[in-house]
């Protein structure tokens, strides 16, 4: 019996391929690498040291899927393929809607066509849209601002839907925070393409001088030091929070919705100085206007997540900064 893992080359999929290899489990990763490369299928073998079969192969394509169900005994599914670039998505929208929602529902069809039916979806706390209060809980009300935001929603949906038709389906919908850090042995991490529009990547590209300054959006929030607050989780303990909800849904049958984040909320300033300290590296920043779509603060309430998966995160903010540079480093020398 195996895990597929789809997307699993990718940022988060291949430190949760790491952990479930390191606890003992068998695993199948599906990518077309489009957001990433076979170096990163190699790296989960050179960490783990050991062989697992790849298919380089398409979610949307459902004679690929049926192949890889006809060729392994699939227990569960992990779902994080899919394209997540917010800024992207408004200007494409339809290159989102189509990747994000049909690799699931081909999936999920071949999921059915396979007696298959657990899984566990990358959900987003983008999907609380602009919350009233914070921390967030899961049964607060979603909205969504951007393309990329609406997928998830309709993905959550539809899952929900599929639930509700079968009894014997399961699925973990995790919604994560701010995934940065990367593995401790610096082999694999978060490399994006071209300049990168989120917080972190940015600053390792500032600290290795392939970029000259930060940008911080804003400094006028009603926050602790006016910068936007955000619930940066460490990818490992992002990566564990899998294997909780693989134990979860393979006792419980039905739709439910998980936060994976820390419940500790951090701004632009306090990562920044942070980093610096950390890493004993100087990052200049200026202040800028705020960045259209953002919002002053973000951060989970993980209560049911520690009650029902119990799983909590571990790593703190130092981790992050560090692991996350270690990455960098080499990764950005290696370019
Ligand atoms: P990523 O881009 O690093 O990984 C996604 C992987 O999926 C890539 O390797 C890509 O090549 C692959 N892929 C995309 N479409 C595919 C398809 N149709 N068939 C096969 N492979 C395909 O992204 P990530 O940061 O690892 O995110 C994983 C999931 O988590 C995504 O669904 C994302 O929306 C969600 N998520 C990410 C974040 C974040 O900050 N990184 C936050 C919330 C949710
Ligand atoms: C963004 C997405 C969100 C997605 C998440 C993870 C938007 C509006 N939101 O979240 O949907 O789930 O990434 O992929 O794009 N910042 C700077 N300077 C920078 C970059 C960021 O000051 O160069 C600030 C931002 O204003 C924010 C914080 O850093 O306050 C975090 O930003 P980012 O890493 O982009 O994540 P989110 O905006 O929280």
């Amino acid at each position: 019996m195996a895990i597929l893992i789809t997307g699993g080359a990718g940022f988060i999929g291949s430190h949760t391929a790491v952990e479930l290899i390191s606890a003992k489990k068998n695993i199948i990763i599906i990518d077309n690498l489009c957001n990433s490369n076979i170096q990163s299928v190699e790296n989960i073998r050179k960490i783990t040291g050991v062989d697992f079969p790849f298919y380089k192969a398409d979610c949307c394509c459902d004679a690929d899927l049926e192949k890889i169900f006809e060729e392994n005994e699939i227990q569960t599914v992990i779902h994080f393929a899919g394209f997540k670039a917010v800024g992207e998505s408004t200007q494409k929208p339809l290159k989102y809607y189509k990747n994000n929602l049909k690799s699931t529902l081909s999936l999920c069809e071949v999921m059915k066509k396979f007696g298959c039916s657990h899984l566990v979806f990358s959900s987003s706390a983008t999907v609380y849209g602009a919350p009233k209060t914070v921390p967030i809980k899961e049964d607060f009300p979603t909205s969504t601002t951007n393309p990329y935001g609406t997928t998830k929603l309709m993905i959550e949906n539809i899952l929900k839907d599929i639930c509700k038709a079968d009894p014997k389906f399961s699925v973990a919908c995790l919604r994560y925070f701010n995934p940065i850090g990367a593995h401790k042995t610096g082999i694999i991490g978060e490399m994006p393409n071209g300049i990168p529009n989120n917080l972190m990547p940015y600053i390792t590209q500032v600290a290795a001088g392939k970029l000259k300054i930060l940008s911080v959006f804003g400094n006028d929030y009603e926050t602790h030091d006016g910068t936007g607050v955000r619930d940066y989780i460490h990818v490992v303990d992002l990566a564990k929070g899998h294997l909780s909800a693989l134990k979860y849904i393979k006792n419980h049958s039905g739709f439910e919705t998980f936060n994976l984040g820390t419940g500790t909320g951090y701004s632009v300033l306090d990562i920044l100085k942070t980093f610096e300290r950390v890493n004993n590296i100087k990052i200049p920043y200026k202040i800028t206007k705020r960045r259209p779509g953002d919002i002053a603060i973000c951060y989970a309430d993980p209560t049911k997540s520690k009650k029902l998966l119990n799983w909590k995160a571990l790593l703190s903010l130092e981790d992050m900064c560090c692991d996350s540079w270690n990455f960098a480093k080499k990764a950005i020398a290696g370019k």
